[in-house]
Order: structure tokens, then C-alpha cells, then sequence
């Protein structure tokens, strides 16, 4: 399995297993068959509502011979324990649930703050603004995460290249990844470059367009990635899927990728695309696909009267 290396040093498994909308009931055959295949990064969080099923996975996994050295695990804390004394407890919480004594990486899932009993999606009333909990706040707790050895590497998610800036000035810790949406429709080479430069590694979620998401999170029309003619004719001329070529897209541009399956054979699938090479010309053909497309705009999280906005979410 190929790794990104880590300013620690330490060797981050660049295929994962996503685990966002796999139900309780399915997650724990995702998760054991993931491990099966070979795949060592599972992504996880608390927001997913599966944590404890994924925990019960894991500690199998373990206890039939797999080194929890050997495991990458990733959790984010959720957008409803952003205040400084919520920070330890609620990773507390994913560690209890996922049965580890310690996270590989731990990330602000976004940089959002809101009520502690807020809906899904949230009231306008229920946000915390960024002025009365600003993001750097909550990151302090995170670095004190780090310190009290519950987690190995901590960093950010949604986070835009002036939000990872204002980490790197007012942190003690540098993030050490940034999670963010990218595929062949949302390219975000800027802020690749922009991390690149700064030692931050990427991992590309909703690499294979996210078809499953809740109709709340959908607009009307949207092009669906995993049918989109270039790609299809690159997978027929590779003897490929589609998915294994977005996959081995986001490899070849030296990012960690997180597709989810709970489907036995797409989870194999998946896995093998990290054998898959791709040509210039491919690489030429997928970056002519960009149209600045984000499946999840954030528009739940930037409602008027909320204290945010698009513009400021994005910083574009
Ligand atoms: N940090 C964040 O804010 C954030 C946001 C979104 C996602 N994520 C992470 O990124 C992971 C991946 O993103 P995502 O879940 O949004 O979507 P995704 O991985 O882009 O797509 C998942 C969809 O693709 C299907 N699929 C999987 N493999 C396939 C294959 N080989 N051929 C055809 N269809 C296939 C899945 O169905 P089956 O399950 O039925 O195979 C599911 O419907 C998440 O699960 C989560 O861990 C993080």
C-alpha cells in the first residue's frame, strides 16, 4: 500500500475506507472486509453515528492478528463541541465508541461552530458565531489533544488555504492534513499547491461524486462524476471501472483518498485501483474535467443570519 509520509515522520496509508452514510448494520462487514482486502486507513466520525459498530470491527480485526501500529484511523470532531472544554471529552467519546486508546489523526471536521444540541441541519439560532468562538480556539484544544497522547497528528477539514494560514501563525501545532472534497469536477489545485508548500498533506473525500448523500445536501441536475463520458473511456481503455480511475487519479497526485463502500465487491475494487497506472494523456484529459464543482457546497452551514457565510467558508 502506497503511504504519504508525515512531517512526524510517520507513514499514512494513502487509500482508505470511508465510512460517512454506511449504516449500523452494513459498516461492521465494511469494515472487517476493508481490513480483509488489505486496506489499513479507515475514516471515521463522530457525526456518522457508526463509530461504536466501527469500533467492534476494529477490535476484531485486532484480535485476529492486525497491529493497531499497523491501522491508520482518522475521527473528526464534530461542529457541536467546538468550545475549548468540549474538545477532550468528545474525542473521549470517539475513542470509547472506535475502542482505541489513541486516534492517528484527529480533524475539525469544519470550521463551524454550533450549539451543542443543534439540529441536523441547524436553525439559524443554533450557530456559534465566529467572532464568539473563533476556529483557532478550538484548534488550541486539539493541540492539547495532542499533548495528552489521544491523538497522534490532528488537522483540519473544510478548511480553505487562508483558514490552514491562520493555524500555521497562531498554532503551536501545524495541521497535518486538511480534508477536503476533490475530484475531476472540484480540482482545487491552488489549494494543493498552497498545502504542498506548507508540509500539509490532502486527502480527497467524495472522490467518486458522493451519489448517496442525503437529498438534503443535493441540488437538482447535478452531473454524476461516475458517469461522465472521458472518464468511462479512460476506465474502457484501461480495463478498468470508473471509480478505480478517480481513485487512481487521486493517487497519482499524491493525495490520500477515502472512497466509501459498503459493497463487498466495490470495496475490493476500490482497493485495487491503487495498482492502476494512469498516462500523461489521461492525467491531461481529467484535468481539462474541472468546473469548480463541490457536491458539498456548505451552503447548511452558511445560512443568512447564521454569522456565515459562503464566502467566508470557502474564502473565495
Ligand atoms: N470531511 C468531510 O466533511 C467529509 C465529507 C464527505 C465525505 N467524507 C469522507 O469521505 C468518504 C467518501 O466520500 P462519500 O461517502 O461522500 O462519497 P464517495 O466515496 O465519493 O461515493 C460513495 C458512493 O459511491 C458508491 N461506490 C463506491 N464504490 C463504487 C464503485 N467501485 N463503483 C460504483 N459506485 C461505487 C457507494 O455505494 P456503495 O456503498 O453501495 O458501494 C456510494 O454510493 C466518506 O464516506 C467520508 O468518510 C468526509
Amino acid at each position: 500500500m502506497q503511504a504519504l509520509r508525515l512531517k512526524s515522520g510517520e507513514p499514512m496509508p494513502r487509500l482508505g475506507l470511508g465510512t460517512w452514510k454506511s449504516r449500523p448494520g452494513e459498516v461492521y462487514d465494511a469494515v472487517r472486509e476493508a481490513i480483509r482486502v488489505g486496506y489499513r486507513h479507515i475514516d471515521c466520525a463522530h457525526a456518522y453515528g457508526n463509530e461504536a459498530e466501527v469500533g467492534q470491527a476494529l477490535a476484531e480485526a485486532m484480535a485476529s492478528g492486525v497491529k493497531r501500529e499497523e491501522l491508520w484511523i482518522t475521527s473528526k470532531l464534530w461542529n457541536n463541541a467546538h468550545h475549548p472544554e468540549d474538545v477532550q471529552p468528545a474525542l473521549a467519546g470517539t475513542l470509547r465508541n472506535l475502542r482505541l486508546d489513541y486516534l492517528d489523526l484527529y480533524l475539525m471536521h469544519w470550521p463551524v461552530a454550533v450549539r451543542g444540541q443543534a439540529h441536523f441541519p441547524p436553525g439559524v439560532d443554533e450557530f456559534i458565531g465566529p467572532k464568539e468562538l473563533p476556529f483557532t480556539a478550538t484548534w488550541k484544544a486539539m493541540e492539547d489533544c495532542v499533548n495528552a497522547g489521544l491523538a497522534r497528528h490532528i488537522g483540519g477539514s473544510n478548511f480553505s488555504a487562508r483558514k490552514l494560514q491562520t493555524l500555521l501563525e497562531e498554532g503551536r501545532i501545524a495541521p497535518a492534513m486538511d480534508q477536503v472534497e476533490l475530484h475531476p469536477y472540484l480540482q482545487q489545485t491552488a489549494l494543493i499547491d498552497f498545502c504542498r508548500r506548507h508540509g500539509i498533506h490532502v486527502t480527497a473525500y467524495s472522490p467518486l461524486g458522493s451519489a448517496d448523500r442525503p437529498a438534503v445536501l443535493k441540488a437538482d441536475a447535478e452531473p454524476l462524476l461516475l458517469e461522465d463520458p472521458a472518464i468511462a473511456a479512460i476506465a474502457k481503455c484501461c480495463d478498468a471501472s470508473p471509480a478505480q480511475v478517480l481513485i487512481a487519479w487521486a493517487l497519482e497526485r499524491d493525495t490520500a483518498v477515502i472512497p466509501k463502500s459498503v459493497n463487498r465487491g466495490r470495496i475490493r475494487e476500490n482497493f485495487e485501483a491503487g495498482a492502476l497506472r494512469l498516462t500523461d494523456s489521461d492525467l491531461k484529459e481529467i484535468g481539462r474535467l474541472d468546473r469548480h464543482r463541490r457536491y458539498l457546497d456548505g451552503a447548511i452551514w452558511a445560512p443568512p443570519g447564521s454569522g456565515y457565510s459562503l464566502e467566508w467558508l470557502w474564502d473565495e
